[in-house]
């Protein structure tokens, strides 16, 4: 019993020195599910051939999420720190999405979590007074981040906000985007 307890306070300085590692590493994972999330749906909803403008919307998402991801394994490169990647395992139920609706809002929930997970970082960088991490998060990650939580924000209320009417305020999008008149910010 004692000398578990002096174990444990042995090797917590060990646990909170990987904190950061750990949420980073998960933040690297999220960007990277994030962009084959939006791949798997862009590529569903190009073969379908009905909504073009959101295929096209997604394809472009998959895209800048790996850009995120690939900020994050650049920072860490040239610091020569090194990073595990883990899993990245899109559900069987984002696998065999169809309904426009549900990719939405599963492309809203995801969002946030990134967020969220930036946040934290952010909290454990802060925490290891490691302050280039702290001003990267904050200058290039969090502020982007925060638009694209804005943004699918205001698209899936704009569509929940029709549901009795939603088809036709999808295809109305759906043009929108094809003009490229729905501008990602
Ligand atoms: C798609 O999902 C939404 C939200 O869950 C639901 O309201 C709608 O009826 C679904 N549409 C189809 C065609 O199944
Ligand atoms: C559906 O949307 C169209 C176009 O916005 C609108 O003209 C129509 O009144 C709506 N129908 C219902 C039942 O809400
Ligand atoms: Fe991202």
């Amino acid at each position: 019993m004692f000398i578990n307890i002096i174990s444990i306070l042995f090797f917590l300085p060990f646990i909170f020195g990987n904190n950061l590692k750990n949420v980073y590493e998960n933040q690297v994972q999220k960007e990277f599910l994030a962009s084959n999330t939006y791949l798997t749906f862009a590529h569903r909803l190009a073969t379908r051939g009905i909504y073009q403008g959101f295929a096209k919307f997604f394809f472009d998402s998959a895209e800048e999420e790996r850009d995120h991801g690939k900020k994050l394994l650049d920072f860490y490169n040239v610091r020569n720190r090194e990073l595990l990647f883990y899993d990245i395992k899109i559900t069987d139920e984002i696998a065999s999405m169809h309904n426009l609706t549900k990719m939405i809002q599963t492309a809203e929930q995801m969002e946030r979590q990134v967020y969220d997970n930036l946040i934290e970082v952010r909290l454990a960088a802060d925490t290891d007074k490691d302050y280039p991490t702290v001003h990267f998060i904050e200058q290039v990650m969090l502020e982007e981040q925060t638009t694209a939580v804005k943004y699918m924000h205001d698209l899936l209320k704009r569509i929940e906000r029709n549901s009795d009417n939603s088809t036709i305020l999808l295809q109305m999008i759906d043009q929108d985007l094809r003009k490229k008149q729905l501008k990602k910010p």
